[in-house]
């Protein structure tokens, strides 16, 4: 049987074909993510601990002469954007298109003069629920772009920083590196130790029996959308005030729980401080845990990540944190946490590979939520020449 990358990438190339009637050069993937630990840090500088999971975005295209991006979605009911290359600018599309519009922009410049771009998008990633929709958008378009200028293979950081630029550009989202770049170097088997503030990553083997069930708690705040720029500009104010006060500091994660204390901050930018230090040495200890095969550790790790979310950062919801805890009851979990931005969207629970079946079904039949399924850590972005 294909793998379900592999299975993707053939059906959107069948879809590009009957779409426009003609064989795509160029196919290529890029997986969601979920976080096993470190959330809200990426951006002030922390490290996280991302997988790439099972379900990704794939990418069909062809290079043209007409000067066009075109691009068609299967993921919105095969909405359709056309807009001259020389044409596109931040502020100039909305939705879904300003992504796939931004990426392109990042490499317009290494296109042959006057080409346009045909591509056709098909993805497995639930949108709109934690689980990095829009970063397997932009590295799928990415990818295929590389790829349809003569660059297949693997994905490297350099796509994530490029994709990530446009979001901030493109899009207005002004998010943390860390879905960019495990889409693009996520590694079957592993998580990854992503030092935000470096942007370099080492490798943690994820110990043998062990999977992961993501949870959709069924509800999407919109609130979200506002609160992380706010949450983003309380780190920001944090650390200029610790440096202020006691001298500089590269980022937050180099800051310690006193030093907090000692520059005076206090309501909201403390709380926010506190979670950034706490949260970035949880999941260094999480990692160190894992390289130990010690799951009980891991698992009270996820436990004290949710709460600091919950409680200090203030991005949970009832919802999650009713599911955290139905999870957390489970035979066979050794802990779980709310995943991604928050404010609804997904958990993960870390589980014993023999009974993630079990609690995917439990969670969805007695826990209340509408999609749930396991995973365990798959390879980052990828791009082929298609078979013609
Ligand atoms: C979103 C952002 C990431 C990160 C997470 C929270 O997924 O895109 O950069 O900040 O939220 O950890």
């Amino acid at each position: 049987m294909k793998s379900d990358c592999k299975a993707l990438a053939a059906a959107t190339t069948e879809l590009f074909k009957a779409k426009f009637h003609i064989h795509p050069t160029t196919v290529a993937y890029a997986p969601g993510r979920v976080n096993l630990i470190g959330e809200h840090v990426d951006y002030s500088g922390g490290f996280v601990l991302p997988i790439a999971i099972c379900r990704g975005t794939a990418a069909a295209g062809v290079l043209t002469r007409d000067g066009l991006l075109t691009a068609v979605s299967s993921a919105f009911a095969g909405e359709t954007i056309e807009v001259p290359m020389a044409q596109i600018r931040p502020g100039g599309a909305t939705g879904w298109s300003s992504y796939v519009a931004g990426v392109v922009a990042q490499y317009r410049d290494t296109l042959p003069p006057g080409a346009g771009v045909r591509m056709l998008l098909n993805s497995t990633v639930p949108l709109g629920s934690g689980l990095s929709s829009s970063a397997a958008l932009e590295v799928s378009t990415a990818m295929l772009v590389r790829g349809l200028c003569g660059d297949v293979g693997a994905a490297d950081s350099g796509v994530a920083v490029a994709c990530r630029r446009a979001e901030h550009e493109y899009a207005g989202v002004p998010c943390g590196i860390m879905d960019q770049y495990i889409s693009c170097m996520g590694r079957k088997g592993h998580a990854l130790l992503i030092d935000c503030h470096s942007e370099r990553h080492e490798l943690v083997s994820i110990p043998p029996g062990v999977s992961f069930v993501v949870a959709d708690c069924g509800v999407r705040h919109a609130l979200g959308s506002s609160e992380y720029p706010m949450r983003r500009a309380a780190c920001e104010r944090a650390l200029a005030k610790i440096v202020n006060a006691l001298g500089p500091r590269p980022s937050l994660r180099r800051c310690r729980v006193e030093d907090i204390e000692a520059s005076g901050l206090d309501g909201m930018d403390a709380a926010c401080a506190r979670h950034a230090v706490e949260e970035s040495a949880r999941t260094r200890a999480f990692a160190a845990a894992a390289r130990n095969e010690d799951l009980e550790r891991c698992g009270a790790l996820m436990a004290a990540s949710h709460a600091s979310l919950r409680d200090l950062y203030r991005v949970s919801c009832p919802e999650l944190d009713a599911l955290v805890e139905f999870a957390a009851r489970q035979a066979g979990v050794f802990g779980a946490r709310m995943t991604g931005g928050g404010f609804g969207g997904c958990i993960v629970a870390m589980c014993k590979d023999e009974a993630a079946s079990d609690i995917t079904a439990r969670l969805m039949a007695e826990g209340g939520s509408p999609k749930a399924f396991s995973t365990g850590p798959c390879a980052g972005a990828w791009a082929v020449r298609a078979d013609i």
